[in-house]
């Protein structure tokens, strides 16, 4: 049964909100963006806001678990931001290593599973290191699947699907007739996930910037201008609340 309640517009007012647990989103996907602006408000560096995103990725990552949310994807790198300064790219590589080693064993416990999407060849042999050691210590937990897209980019997802479907075509392991969706998504990185019910996107920008570009055909988008090193549990619950009341479709018409 669902109950609302009736809050004020105060941000912490949405820890009140009675969610219904019947009803979470099975997979949230989330493109954290607002670090370096919200650096530059206080006039700190940007890598400070990067520091501080993760403490906002440590405080969801639990709330998801507590609300029984079996995907959560985070994007954390996309292919395009190899265009950033050398200093700042490094920066999130070497946070993403402090991370998973300071984290790993709070994430075990968690009953969390670590996941990725995404080409991680070209990241630091470190980074690859420790995320394996990461996927392989919680592969048997049955908990939250925390997937970090890590030089992801939906359309280098889709070029190396083609390739790998064109492959196999070739070495005579598929046929041309048999291509369906279900195929096409089994060759992406997402491949044993269900696609996100929804994203999330803060910092106010508007755009996927190359993210589940597939996956996010039927997924419900909600934008907040809260920056990321701001993002809260609260305003996690008040985007599942929104999400509850909305009417998902998928191209029919509305339960009556
Ligand atoms: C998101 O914050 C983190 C990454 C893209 C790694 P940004 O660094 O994009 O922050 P803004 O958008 O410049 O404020
Ligand atoms: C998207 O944010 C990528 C991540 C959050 C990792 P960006 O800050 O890179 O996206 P644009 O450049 O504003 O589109
Ligand atoms: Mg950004």
């Amino acid at each position: 049964m669902r109950s609302f309640f009736n809050f004020k517009n105060k941000e912490k007012d949405f820890f009140n909100i009675n969610l219904d647990l019947d009803c979470i989103p099975r997979h949230i996907a989330i493109i954290m963006d607002g670090n370096g602006r919200w650096a530059k408000e206080k006039r700190l560096p940007r890598t400070l806001g990067h520091k501080a995103g993760v403490e906002t990725i440590r405080e969801i990552v639990k709330e998801c678990g507590n609300l029984k949310v079996k995907y959560l994807t985070l994007y954390a790198f996309s292919t395009e931001n190899w265009k950033r300064p050398k200093e700042e790219v490094t920066a999130l590589m070497k946070l993403l290593i402090e991370y998973l080693k300071s984290e790993i064993e709070e994430l075990h416990m968690q009953n969390v599973v670590v996941r990725y999407i995404g080409d991680i060849s070209r990241l630091p042999s470190i980074c690859q290191k420790e995320l394996e050691k990461a996927c392989y210590k919680t592969q048997n937990n049955n908990g939250l699947v925390l997937n970090l897209a890590l030089n992801y980019g939906g359309r280098d997802e889709l070029t190396h699907a083609v390739k790998e479907i064109a492959r196999d075509i070739k070495n005579n392991n598929l046929t041309v007739e048999c291509i369906n969706e279900t195929i096409i998504s089994n060759y992406l990185y997402t491949k044993d996930m269900p696609d996100p019910d929804i994203i999330i996107r803060t910092a106010g920008e508007q755009r996927l910037s190359n993210f589940l570009l597939w996956q996010c055909a039927y997924s419900e988008f909600w934008y907040t201008d809260i920056k990321w090193p701001d993002f809260k549990k609260y305003h996690l619950r008040k985007a599942i609340y929104d999400y509850q009341n909305r009417d998902r479709r998928f191209g029919g018409l509305k339960q009556e």
